[in-house]
């Protein structure tokens, strides 16, 4: 019988793009400036956050006018916390795995070990056009990443590293110095079959859009079962738009509002572009596959969590959400600042509370 409690993870979006995470005219207090974010990295792991989550963007599209590095900025937040983890996105065809594992294994050494990485396969093929990246189908772009994972494991784990890929060679490779420990972990997003294949095969953690406990459970269960027949483990993280407010019907009036505020013309557009990730996948699921017009003002489905209310129902639908099967909540704000701060002071104390509850309840079971 042990008393090992399996705590929920909270992770924050780092704003190092403009424009926030809403394609909405609303008022944003929120920077992509790295004085703002900063302070913000300091603010959340003083408040009860474990990871950020950088984005890797190369051009405008959707209000994201301008686009730090995520590499670089991850490394410049590290530099300024002593605690907090956080996720540098890679994407493969820009990045090659060589460059990627050296470069994340030199920061490993200068943050003790807090870098992690996040693969992402791509969605936006206009991007891939404007720095004449080859687009390749969406099934193809899981398998270069599938390499690019394996190959950064291979490198940071093995000496005379010998990989023969469609997408990657290695030849008796010994990179040093070896990132400290613990290795980096390996994040990756998506919804598809190839997305939840991936995961099931090679990742750490899988990243999913907002969405209802019952449809996060389906996603867990289908990942969960396929990682046990490949003898791995995979961990789960949500993703959600929290708006916390007194009330429920004060913040489903600022929903409202983001909502009525959206730019109708760059929404359509992003739903357009979306059209070329999972819903262009064989089986037409993926992570944008089912959204609404709605939905899609949040880049990731982040209304779908629910997290839209007082402080007691969020903790409420946060504990649903780990019921279903996920091990990290990833949030966006309007106000990242202060909302992350009154996130960590007011909701993760709550979510506490209720694990510390379900716990004592279920060891007085055994
Ligand atoms: C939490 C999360 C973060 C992501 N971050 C990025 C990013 O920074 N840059 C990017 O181009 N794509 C990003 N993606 C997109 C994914 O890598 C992937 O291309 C997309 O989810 C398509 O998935 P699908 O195959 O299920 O449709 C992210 C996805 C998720 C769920």
């Amino acid at each position: 019988m042990s008393q090992t409690r399996d705590e929920l993870k909270f992770a924050y979006w780092v704003p190092n793009v403009s424009g926030g995470l809403v394609i909405s005219n609303i008022e944003q207090r929120t920077g992509w400036d790295i004085d703002y974010n900063r302070k913000l990295a300091q603010i959340a792991e003083a408040n009860g956050f474990d990871y950020a989550l950088s984005q890797i963007r190369f051009t405008a599209g959707y209000g994201a006018d301008n686009q730090h590095e995520s590499v670089s900025f991850s490394h410049a937040l590290l530099a300024a916390t002593t605690k907090l983890k956080v996720i540098a996105a890679l994407l493969p065809g820009p990045w090659n795995p060589a460059l990627a594992a050296k470069q994340i294994a030199t920061i490993s050494h200068l943050t003790n070990g807090r870098v992690a990485v996040n693969v992402v396969s791509g969605w936006f093929r206009g991007e891939f056009a404007a720095i004449g990246e080859l687009w390749l189908d969406h099934d193809e772009r899981y398998r270069r990443s599938e390499e690019f994972i394996r190959a950064l494991r291979g490198i940071w784990t093995e000496d005379n590293f010998t990989f023969k890929g469609d997408f990657y060679r290695f030849n008796d490779y010994s990179m040093k110095p070896k990132p400290v420990d613990p290795q980096p972990e390996i994040f990756q997003g998506g919804s598809s079959r190839a997305a939840r294949d991936m995961a099931a095969r090679v990742s750490d953690w899988y990243f999913t859009n907002g969405n209802t406990p019952e449809e996060i459970r389906k996603q867990v269960d289908d990942i969960r079962a396929k990682a046990a027949a490949n003898g791995h483990s995979v961990k789960i993280g949500v993703n959600a738009f929290a708006i916390a407010r007194e009330t429920e019907a004060e913040a489903h009036a600022v929903l409202d509002e983001i909502v009525a505020k959206a730019n109708p013309e760059a929404v359509q557009g992003f739903a357009d572009q979306v059209k070329n990730a999972g819903k262009a996948s064989p089986e037409g699921e993926g992570n944008w596959a089912k959204s609404s017009l709605e939905d899609l003002v949040q880049y990731n489905d982040g209304f779908r969590s629910n997290l839209i209310g007082t402080p007691v129902q969020i903790a409420g639908r946060i504990i649903a959400l780990k019921d279903a099967g996920a091990d990290l909540i990833l949030l966006g704000f309007l106000h990242f600042q202060e909302e992350v701060e009154f996130f960590g002071k007011n909701i993760i104390p709550l979510v506490r509370e209720l694990e510390a509850k379900r716990d004592a309840q279920r060891i007085a079971a055994e």
